[in-house]
């Protein structure tokens, strides 16, 4: 049986489930560096409370390896990659541009939900405020919605929904964001409204719960009416930081991280999705369910599915049946935006001298929340992208899939992901997100307020982190507060 990796240590030369070989002496910085091996079939769990993991938080801060930038601003998470030069540095600014741009009506048109990737990334990050209707009085936040019908596709896709495809493009209120919003509205497919219910999370050992509002979405004003046993999934803009890091870890190294049942109910799976250009199933990486293969092809189906612009790899616009005699992106294009998401810089981690946050490390380390949320790994070879390969990284993800309980389900399922499994959103990044989004909303749907209510939200697999977090003191829990700020 191998233990669950709930430590700092370098997972990057973990092979298989069952082996651990190979394994590089980690390099830590720092005079504190900390000397572990990774050694197998350790079932000795205290171990890792044996090592003082604040004192490893206080050591590293270069979360993005060479990529890490220095760089705490608005602007934090939208940094080439310092290590970034010549052509791939023109290209990658190229791409901004394109990541920038708004694109035309007569470009997007006939659906689409967006005219800006930005506006569902702000600043390379994730969606923005979700905002209350000043008419109806409902919340709504920024988000697309996937649906399906139940079976698979040929390739073991989501089933579309006929005369919807797999996804709304809706008539959503998202006043603000953009001025398109009215004319967007005439073309749309419908309208979703989101109603949030609060329910006092279970207690803390002190007595103390907190609200967590449960979401209810209903659609309005749709074109014609959804089938019977349509499926959907809400889902908001994630953080594009870093992701091309998380491209560059070899697949063995995601493989290593997959397990059943271990003795704290976390096991974890990937994801194996279908790569248009490559004709083959792979493992899935991105989105909130890893259901896209590579950030290409992300990219290609953000700009289709939620901004209605072909290119190589989707020359068909949503709702119609063949392909454009004109792309709207050229294969320079999607070159390049692709080249922008794999290398903008990840900001450095703070606060590490900070006691309450080095506290924070360690209830991190003692609620087991990296047996999902891997601190540190090592890349591989991402070809042509040298910036991102071989870095030893905080990503705070295994790129699996965890069942994570009845209460945040979708019930759709995604390729192999149930209605259930979600994949572990990496936490790096996590502390910028106020200075960056102007909110602190997290997980798939922004359900969450605060990282309090996220993890009071885990359930399933993540239900024993949970209950570790609600038997801490309110100290402990500001500690892990404090660290989960400083990355
Ligand atoms: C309408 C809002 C919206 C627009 C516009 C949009 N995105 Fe996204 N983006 C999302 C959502 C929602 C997800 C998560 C998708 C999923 O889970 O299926 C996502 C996911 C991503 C991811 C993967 C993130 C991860 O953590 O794995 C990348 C990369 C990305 N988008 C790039 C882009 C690019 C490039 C554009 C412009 C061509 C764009 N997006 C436009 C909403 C949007
Ligand atoms: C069983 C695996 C697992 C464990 C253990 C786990 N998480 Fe998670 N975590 C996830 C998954 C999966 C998500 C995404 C869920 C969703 O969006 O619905 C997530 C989401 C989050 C988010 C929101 C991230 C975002 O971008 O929206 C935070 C914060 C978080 N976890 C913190 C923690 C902390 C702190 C612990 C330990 C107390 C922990 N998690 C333990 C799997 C896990």
């Amino acid at each position: 049986m191998i233990k669950p990796f709930t430590s700092w240590k370098l997972i990057g030369c973990v092979v298989g489930v069952t082996a651990l070989t190979s394994c590089e002496k980690p390099e830590l910085e720092g005079p504190d560096a900390l000397q572990v091996t990774v050694s197998s079939n350790d079932e000795d769990d205290d171990d890792e409370l044996d090592v003082d993991w604040g004192r490893v938080f206080a050591s590293f801060t270069a979360a993005g390896g060479a990529t890490t930038v220095n760089n705490f601003s608005s602007l934090s998470m939208i940094q080439p990659a310092p290590n970034l030069g010549g052509a791939d540095l023109t290209a990658h600014l190229n791409g901004k541009v394109l990541f920038q741009r708004t694109f035309e009506l007569g470009e997007v048109a006939p659906l689409w939900n967006n005219v800006r990737c930005e506006s569902c990334h702000l600043g390379g990050s994730r969606a923005g405020l979700p905002k209350v209707n000043a008419t109806t009085g409902e919340l709504t936040p920024q988000l697309l919605f996937r649906v399906s019908l139940p079976g698979t596709g040929p390739h073991g896709e989501p089933r579309p929904v006929p005369g919807f495809g797999d996804q709304i493009q809706p008539l959503m209120v998202v006043e603000g964001i953009d001025a398109q919003d009215e004319v967007r509205g005439a073309s749309a497919e419908g309208n979703v409204l989101v109603r949030y219910t609060e329910q006092r999370s279970l207690p803390f050992k002190d007595g103390s719960t907190v609200s967590l509002r449960r979401p209810t979405y209903t659609f309005a004003k749709t074109t014609q009416d959804l089938p019977a046993g349509t499926m959907i999934s809400p889902r908001t803009g994630s953080q594009v930081t870093g992701l091309g890091l998380l491209e560059a870890v070899p697949e063995e190294t995601i493989l290593g991280f997959a397990r059943n049942n271990t003795n704290n109910g976390v096991s974890g799976r990937p994801n194996r999705v279908w790569d248009e250009e490559q004709g083959r199933t792979r493992l899935g990486r991105f989105g909130w369910k890893a259901n896209q293969p590579s950030l290409r092809q992300q990219n290609a189906g953000a700009a289709n599915g939620d901004m209605g612009l072909t290119s190589p790899v989707f020359p068909i616009e949503p709702g119609e049946s063949v392909a454009s005699a004109q792309l709207n992106l050229s294969e320079q294009q999607l070159r390049d935006l692709t080249i922008f998401t794999q290398t903008m810089g990840v900001p450095a981690f703070r606060n590490n001298s900070s006691a309450q946050a080095q506290l924070g490390a360690v209830m991190f380390a003692k609620a087991e929340c990296g047996s999902c949320h891997v601190p540190r790994m090592k890349t591989g070879t991402l070809p042509g992208r040298p910036e991102v390969s071989n870095q030893v990284i905080a990503p705070f993800t295994d790129l699996l899939l965890h069942d994570m309980g009845p209460g945040l389900a979708d019930n759709r399922p995604d390729f192999l992901a149930s209605g259930r499994e979600w994949r572990t959103a990496p936490l790096w990044g996590l502390g910028l997100q106020q200075t960056v989004n102007g909110h602190t909303s997290l997980l798939h749907d922004g359900r969450a307020r605060n990282v309090v209510e996220a993890i009071m939200w885990h359930g399933g697999e993540g239900e024993n982190s949970r209950k570790i977090v609600t038997e801490m003191s309110k100290e402990e829990r500001d500690a892990l507060v404090a660290f989960l700020n400083s990355i």
